[in-house]
């Protein structure tokens, strides 16, 4: 079966690249690379010792997709394309809108065209807003984003809800992914933020290496154990095995949308982390507690119960080996 990858060089688009080469998909990538870079393309060739087509464009280009979709037997889309970083969001709302929502919409319809229905979009937790319950289950309430990249991906879910129901015969799954971490075992890839990272774990190995020179604990007066914010970090390799069981779901139920949490159920503080990370790598992290960072929530954590009963998926790996392979990855880049 041939599947397109939309952002297949970034960060969960590779790692998800290298899942279905080893079960066999016959793969095609789409990436422009406005955050990723060609270098990734050899890593997964090395990795899984297979090869696959690669279409270096923009997704908002819709004469370059439709050709794309000419010039190949495409069955089935996992779109991973779109600008992901919160903060940058609230600067540049016109550009995150445009590209992750228009981007989206030239696909639907290129796919449209083709009479290919079958389509797997990388959603997350924050379209739960502030989760009016703790383990977040797939029927809490949406809404309440508070940036515009969450926004866009709420707005797409609805897009994608309005589009299945004026035309049944598509097979959608929303994956609405936690707070993915880690690297590939191999260390060849990994997550690579533009300039200083905004997110926990890129910017962990940063201090530990020595390249930042301390991490900011953003507040230590949360309703949680320790006082520091709760998360649910999921493996990126765990995180792209739920791609695989999505689509084989899609593949063997004709014509529904499914929405899953992908998360491992089991909520750490920044605190937790940090002690983890040390205990696993041996490396120090030098932190200091400041004030609350504007917009986060206390505790954020996926009941994880209807993938695994609905697509027979578990995240297995360990925080152990979230940071040992977070680690191992930046400590081989340059
Ligand atoms: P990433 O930035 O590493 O990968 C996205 C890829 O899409 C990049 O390679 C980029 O070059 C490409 N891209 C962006 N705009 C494009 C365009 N117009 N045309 C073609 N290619 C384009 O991000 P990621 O962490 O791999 O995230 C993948 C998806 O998962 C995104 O949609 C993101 O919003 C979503 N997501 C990520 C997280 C996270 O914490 N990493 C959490 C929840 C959801
Ligand atoms: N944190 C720090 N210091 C830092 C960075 C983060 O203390 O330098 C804390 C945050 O306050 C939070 C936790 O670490 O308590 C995790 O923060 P991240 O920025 O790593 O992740 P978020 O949960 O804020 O957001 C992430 C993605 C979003 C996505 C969301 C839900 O960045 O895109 O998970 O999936 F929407």
């Amino acid at each position: 079966m041939q599947v397109l990858v939309t952002g297949g060089a970034g960060y969960i688009g590779s790692h998800t690249v290298i899942e279905l080469l080893n079960k066999g998909y016959d793969v095609v990538i789409l990436d422009n690379f406005s955050n990723s870079k060609p270098e990734v393309l050899d890593k997964i060739r090395q990795i899984t010792n297979k090869d696959f087509k690669f279409y270096e464009v923009d997704y908002l280009d819709k004469e370059k997709v439709d050709m794309i979709f000419a010039e190949n037997n495409i069955e089935a889309v996992l779109n991973f394309a779109g600008f992901k970083a919160v903060g940058e969001s609230v600067q540049k709302p016109i550009e995150y809108y445009t590209n992750n929502i228009s981007g989206c919409l030239v696909l639907l319809d290129v796919m449209k065209k083709y009479n290919v229905k079958k389509f797997i979009f990388s959603s997350s937790a924050t379209v739960y807003g502030d989760p009016e319950v703790i383990p977040i289950t797939e029927e809490c309430k949406t809404g309440g984003t508070t940036n515009p990249y969450g926004t866009t991906k709420l707005f797409i879910e609805q897009i994608l809800m309005d589009l299945y129901k004026s035309d049944n015969t598509w097979d959608i799954c929303i994956l609405r992914y936690f707070n993915p971490v880690g690297a590939h075992e191999s260390g060849l890839i990994g997550e690579e933020p533009k300039g200083i990272p905004n997110n926990l774990m890129p910017y962990i190995v940063r201090v530990a290496k020595g390249i930042l020179p301390q991490l900011s604990v953003f507040g230590n007066d949360y309703p949680t154990p320790d006082g520091t914010g709760v998360r649910d970090y999921i493996h990126v390799v765990d995180l792209a095995k739920g791609h695989i069981s999505a689509l084989e779901k899609i593949n063997k139920e004709n014509e529904g949308l499914y929405i899953y949490n992908l998360g491992t159920g089991t909520g750490y503080s920044v605190l937790d982390m940090v002690n983890a990370f040390e205990k696993s790598t041996g490396k120090k992290v030098n932190y200091k507690i400041t004030d609350r960072r504007p917009g986060d929530i206390a505790t954020c954590y996926a009941d994880p119960k209807k993938a695994k009963e609905e697509l027979g998926w578990e995240a297995t790996k360990t925080l152990e080996d979230m940071c040992k392979d977070s680690w191992r990855y930046i400590e081989n880049c340059k």
